[in-house]
């Protein structure tokens, strides 16, 4: 009797992920109580598919022993945790989950800007520890965004998303990708600013959308910080690494900038208690597609990539570095 594909998940997903590649395939979970790496190397040459979180690193080490691994569908849109050049080396599809999480980040994204902006965090605690004694005329004062300008680092699917929002808080929009973007709606109204250090030295609220590569490793360090106008502030929902995270305290403590807003870790989960003691950041723990609808898409999403290879298709989140003369076989 012939074997059933089997489907690796190294994490749990919402249910009807799971449900549908139970409908085509045996599915494997990774027990939890233990460290996936070491699990991983183990099962993974025993799978078909594999669907990998972002805080799965899969790289050569691992892949060099997989070649029965036929694909990889990983649970986010971004796959820096993969490497890919391997992955094309090896002729294993790789895909991802754009889209179905945009609008999730970009309110996340948004929610960060009015937290820092509006103190929103120390507000909460000020009701909460009864310190708060009543309304008066120079008591918590933030920062207004109507005509301000929010600067946009990554105009892509998310970044987009972020500045549409923009304009509906009266906010001039600028931004900067190594390339003029052509999807922009015409009614909105942005401003291409060719160079990073335009952006940083103009405008009010700086926004990350960039994925992590080689090319936007410390893309924000301390020169890039300098730039930036003592009253703007900094916003992080991309990748921990895109900004030196050491420059950043440093930034801060000294007031250079007036804050951030983080989503992501240079060191995830672990963020530094000199960060953590700083007032002028708020911090989330990388939620930005952590809503229930965003989640549930993904899941459907990772499921119809592994089914469409095993029909022998091309899937429909194939990354952009897979061309299809990329990949061996009938895929
Ligand atoms: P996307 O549509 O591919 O957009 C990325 C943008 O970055 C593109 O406009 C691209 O334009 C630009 N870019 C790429 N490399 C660049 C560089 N070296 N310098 C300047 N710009 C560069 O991706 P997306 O769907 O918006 O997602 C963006 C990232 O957000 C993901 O990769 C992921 O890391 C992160 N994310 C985080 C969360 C969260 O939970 N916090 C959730 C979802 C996504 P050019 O090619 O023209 O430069
Ligand atoms: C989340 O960070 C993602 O890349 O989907
Ligand atoms: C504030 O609550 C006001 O009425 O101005």
């Amino acid at each position: 009797m012939q074997r059933k594909i089997r489907v690796l998940l190294t994490h749990k997903i919402p249910k009807k992920g799971i449900e549908l590649l139970k409908n085509h395939f045996e599915v494997v979970i990774l027990d939890s109580g233990s460290s996936p790496d070491i699990q991983l190397s183990k099962i993974l040459p025993t799978v078909d598919y594999l669907v990998s979180l972002l805080s799965v690193r899969i790289d050569s080490n691992l892949l060099g022993n997989c070649t029965n691994l036929k694909g990889i569908a990983n649970y986010a849109v971004g796959y820096n945790n993969i490497d890919v050049n391997v992955a094309i080396e090896c002729g294993i599809p790789v895909t991802n989950t754009p889209d179905v999480l945009t609008n999730a980040t970009a309110d996340l994204t948004w929610a960060l800007i009015l937290a820092i902006t509006r103190r929103i965090v120390e507000g909460d605690q000020e009701c909460r520890q009864a310190v708060f004694s009543g309304w008066a005329p120079e008591y918590m004062l933030g920062y207004e965004l109507s005509g301000k300008t929010l600067g946009i680092v990554g105009m892509g699917r998310i970044g987009s998303a972020v500045a549409k929002r923009g304009t509906g808080f009266d906010m001039k929009i600028c931004y900067y990708s190594r390339s003029k973007s052509n999807n922009l709606p015409e009614s909105m109204k942005v401003t291409y600013l060719p160079k990073l250090k335009e952006l940083l030295e103009s405008c009010d609220i700086v926004s990350l959308h960039v994925p992590y590569t080689d090319e936007t490793h410390h893309l924000i360090g301390e020169n890039e910080l300098d730039l930036m106008k003592n009253n703007a502030f900094l916003i992080n929902t991309s990748r921990g690494k895109v900004i030196d995270e050491v420059a950043l305290i440093k930034a801060l403590s000294e007031s250079k900038i007036a804050g951030a807003g983080l989503d992501v870790y240079y060191n995830e989960p672990l963020i530094p208690k000199e960060m953590r003691e700083l007032k002028n950041i708020v911090l989330t723990p990388h939620i930005g597609s952590a809503t229930k609808q965003a989640r549930e898409a993904m899941a459907i999403m990772v499921a119809e990539n592994i089914i469409a290879i095993e029909k022998g298709l091309i899937p429909p989140n194939l990354i952009p570095e897979m061309k299809k003369e990329n990949l061996k076989g009938n895929h």
